[in-house]
């Protein structure tokens, strides 16, 4: 934690921040209107553990966010207050702070506005609203104090924004590149990985056309182009209900829901934001960095392992008249497959891989 820190030390430059880069990464843009400070970081890592901040005292954003698993919970799909499982995976919020949008569907902009959702999400924090927020952190004098230190205030002018810029300044420190890919590919050094993970990493850019959507830069890796793509994965609870869907909406009926269950509806990925049929079952671009750490995967955790993810793609995904042009039959062979299998998982960051290290960022 304490090293990252020191990268953190932000360089000013006409009004915007950046803060220094890591190996394999860019720099990360703070935004002028929330610089990072030592104390505040501290406020959101506080309120980021904090269970007191959900329904019934059992939820933190840690407890699906979880440190010791690249902050992930390593379910299928989450679950929130009172057992209540959601619809999607938990992604990791590593390297979060590099997206351009939030969320699998990109619904929130960023991650100041993204920190509040989840508290209000009945299935997940489970808060009656935004005021019971504020509430609970009235109650605290430790955080009254903190927080009217950090953002120069006095106590009723706290507003629930002050508890997202917080959040958002601690995930901003939650960044990991420097893995043995980034050390080999952007570091110049040929041995830090196998010369399995190196044909793996070509075949990622060639024959596996993967690079097309996970992007690599010419001085880093964010592994995601911030764009959104159907590529095949559960289409089949959507199958039954869509066709009649459809035709409703093409004949500019309002869309009928009501028979529809919660997983069929999250299965509309960016079409819930867009309202465009062309975003149907679209999810975000996920980075890769650390993708050994967070299975299961994709957006339903229906993908158990990442031999699987292999399988799916190498088949071209579930077939779909939605499925992108871009994920097509691979007909990799069983080296080319094992040799992607090594460069993802050389994409683990080296704070994870040190076994003295421990778990990272407590
Ligand atoms: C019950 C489990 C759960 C809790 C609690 C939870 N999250 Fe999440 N988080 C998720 C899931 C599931 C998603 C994806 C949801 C979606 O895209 O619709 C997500 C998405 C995110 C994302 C977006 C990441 C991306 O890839 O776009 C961020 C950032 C995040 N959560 C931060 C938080 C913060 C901050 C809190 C606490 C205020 C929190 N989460 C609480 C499960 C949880
Ligand atoms: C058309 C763009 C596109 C292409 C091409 C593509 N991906 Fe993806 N990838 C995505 C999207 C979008 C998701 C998230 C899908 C979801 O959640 O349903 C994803 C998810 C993943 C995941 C799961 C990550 C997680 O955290 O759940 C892995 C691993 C992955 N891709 C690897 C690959 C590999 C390897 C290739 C090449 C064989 C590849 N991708 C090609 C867009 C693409």
């Amino acid at each position: 934690m304490r090293h990252l820190l020191t990268l953190l030390i932000g360089l000013s430059f006409s009004g915007l921040t950046w803060a220094e880069s890591t190996l394999g990464l860019p720099a990360l843009v703070i935004p002028a209107d929330n610089p990072q400070t030592t104390e505040k970081i501290t406020l959101g890592r506080l309120l980021f553990n904090d269970k007191r901040l959900s329904a019934d005292g059992s939820i933190s954003c840690a407890s699906c966010h979880q440190a010791g698993k690249a902050f992930t919970d390593g379910l299928t799909v989450a679950k929130g207050v009172a057992g209540q499982t959601g619809t999607r995976n938990t992604p990791s919020v590593l390297n979060a702070a590099f997206y351009q949008t939030q969320f699998l569907d990109g619904r929130e902009q960023s991650l100041e506005a993204q920190a509040l959702g989840p508290m209000v999400n009945p299935v997940e924090h489970g808060l009656k609203d935004h005021q019971a927020i504020l509430e609970i952190i009235r109650q605290d004098p430790n955080y009254l104090s903190l927080m009217t230190r950090v953002f120069n205030i006095q106590p009723q002018e706290l507003t629930t924004d002050h508890i997202g810029k917080a959040i958002a300044s601690f995930e901003r420190t939650l960044i990991a590149g420097d893995s043995p890919f980034d050390r080999y590919y952007f570091g110049m050094d040929q041995s830090a990985i196998s010369e399995s993970a190196a044909r793996g990493s070509r075949i990622f850019r060639r024959k596996g056309n993967c690079a097309v959507c996970h992007e690599i830069s010419i001085n880093n890796a964010l592994f995601t182009d911030n764009r959104f793509y159907n590529i095949g994965v559960g289409y089949k609870q959507l199958q039954p209900v869509l066709d009649e869907w459809l035709a409703a909406t093409a004949r500019g009926d309002q869309p009928d829901y009501s028979a529809w269950s919660d997983v069929q509806r999250s299965e509309l990925g960016r079409y819930a934001v867009t309202k465009m049929p062309a975003n149907i079952g679209q999810f975000k671009t996920p980075t890769l960095h650390n993708v050994a750490l967070t299975a299961p995967y994709m957006h339903d955790g229906s993908i158990k392992t990442l031999e699987e993810v292999i399988e799916h793609y190498d088949k071209g995904g579930e077939s779909s008249r939605f499925v992108d042009a871009k994920v097509f039959p691979l007909h990799l062979t069983k080296q080319e497959k094992a040799d992607l299998l090594a460069f993802l998982q050389s994409l683990t960051s080296f704070q994870y891989t040190q076994p003295t290290a421990g778990p990272a960022h407590e």
